[in-house]
């Protein structure tokens, strides 16, 4: 113990010295680590090693509210950027997916000890006006761009314990230090008029007035393949959807799917993700029992579907500003404000959505999750370079996706031994 003490005060150099030593890494790690060194990154977190790398491709085919659009994701995850572009064909097929954003502000909450409720939400009212005022002086420059305090309200948390929510449109910016600067100037005032003890004051990732639907519709004609015909391939989407209504182990992965997308998105423009996960987990629950997000239903010929999601994001500030690729993504996407973000982020989950759900009802995933995880599988093997290709080929003819039959392949390939297969 101790060789770490001051760690975060220390140069780049005696850091990575320290932690070689410490973990044993060998000259290739070590060069591995420090050849991805960024100044931009040391500056932006503490004990920083090394950028850590994960591909970002595009996702085509998106119509989103009748404008053609392609979307940067940033994944690891092999199928998630063909799947994405697949269930937007499908959707472009119809009128594309529209997309509305319904509300736009943050809460944040200030938890009070009180043993009067009653009180506290009597004063509360009375001084709604003043509390808004100290909350915008904390941080006038919003006003100007027609953000700021909205509404305050109280919410009984237990008999000893309530909540006093402030809504605030923050901008164009994720909002989190302007709330959590308004809550802190609010709650002085509280404690001060009120004599109830603030707990702690901070924003809250439950985006109920932070909401954004997205629906469309596929005609049925688009949905068959050679095994199954379009209706029946509908009828059994929305029996999919329906069983994530009911069962929250199936939810939980129907969610997982529309993550996929919403994530991958969020992570190409800089974005928090954990918010937007949490914000969106949460909101799954909002009646009692956890749910899948999206739902799909029939309309005449054509399957359609719907989701409505909470999404804090930001377009300006933090990590969107410091992270060079960001800007490029933004252009990339051609959305110039919070709220085209939302809808083209909220539409990916959409089309994910759709696109495992087909796959699902029809042949499995299996099949064209395979085939698409071939090549991180033969990576995985230790394939490099010409050699990732020719496996895939040889693995493909073969109808192989297991790890050994891969390395099989590669070492014959190396030995110039290419035997039955
Ligand atoms: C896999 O990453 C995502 C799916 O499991 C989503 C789903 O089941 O709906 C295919």
């Amino acid at each position: 113990m101790g060789t770490f003490k001051h760690f975060y005060h220390r140069n780049y150099d005696d850091r990575m010295k320290l932690i070689s030593e410490f973990a044993g890494l060998d000259m290739n790690e070590k060069h591995e680590i420090t050849s991805d060194y960024h100044q931009s990154s040391d500056n932006l977190v503490e004990n920083y090693v090394t950028d850590y790398s994960i591909p970002e491709g595009v996702a085509v085919n998106f119509m989103i509210n009748g404008v053609e659009k392609i979307v940067p994701m940033v994944t690891e995850e092999p199928s998630v950027i063909a799947a994405a572009s697949n269930g937007a064909r499908l959707f472009s097929k119809g009128a594309g997916i529209t997309a509305e954003v319904l509300g736009r502000n943050l809460m944040g909450q200030i938890v009070v000890k009180t043993n009067d409720i009653n009180l506290l939400i009597g004063i509360i009212n009375t001084h709604q006006g003043h509390i808004i005022d100290i909350a915008n002086q904390s941080h006038p420059s919003i006003l100007e761009y027609g953000g700021g305090a909205k509404k305050v309200r109280v919410r009984k948390l237990d008999n000893d314990y309530a909540s006093v929510d402030l809504f605030v449109n923050v901008g164009e910016a994720m909002g989190a230090n302007i709330i959590n600067s308004m809550l802190e100037a609010t709650s002085q005032f509280i404690e001060e008029r009120t004599n109830c003890d603030v707990l702690m004051s901070i924003l809250s990732n439950y985006g109920e007035d932070n909401l954004v639907k997205v629906s469309g519709s596929i005609p049925f004609s688009q949905l068959g393949n050679p095994d199954n015909n379009g209706s029946d391939v509908a009828q059994r989407i929305v029996e999919a959807s329906h069983i994530a209504q009911i069962d929250p182990y199936r939810a939980a992965t129907h969610n997982k799917g529309i993550m996929n997308g919403i994530d991958a998105v969020v992570m190409a423009m800089g974005n928090d993700w954990r918010a937007v996960e949490a914000g969106i987990h949460s909101y799954a629950s909002k009646d009692g029992q956890y749910k899948g997000l999206s739902n799909w239903t029939i309309d005449g010929d054509n399957l359609v579907g719907e989701m409505t999601i909470p999404l804090s994001l930001a377009f300006i500030g933090g990590a969107v500003k410091v992270l060079s690729k960001v800007k490029i993504n933004q252009h990339l996407s051609q959305v110039t404000s919070k709220e085209e973000l939302s809808q083209v982020v909220a539409s990916v989950g959409l089309a994910q959505n759709l696109a495992a759900l087909r796959a699902l009802v029809t042949d499995g995933i299996q099949k064209g999750h395979m085939n698409l995880q071939l090549n991180s599988l033969v990576m995985s093997a230790g394939a490099k370079d010409k050699e990732i290709n020719q496996v895939v080929s040889k693995m493909r003819a073969n109808h192989l996706n297991d790890l050994k039959s891969a390395q099989k392949i590669l070492n014959q390939i190396r030995n110039n031994n290419e035997g039955e297969f």
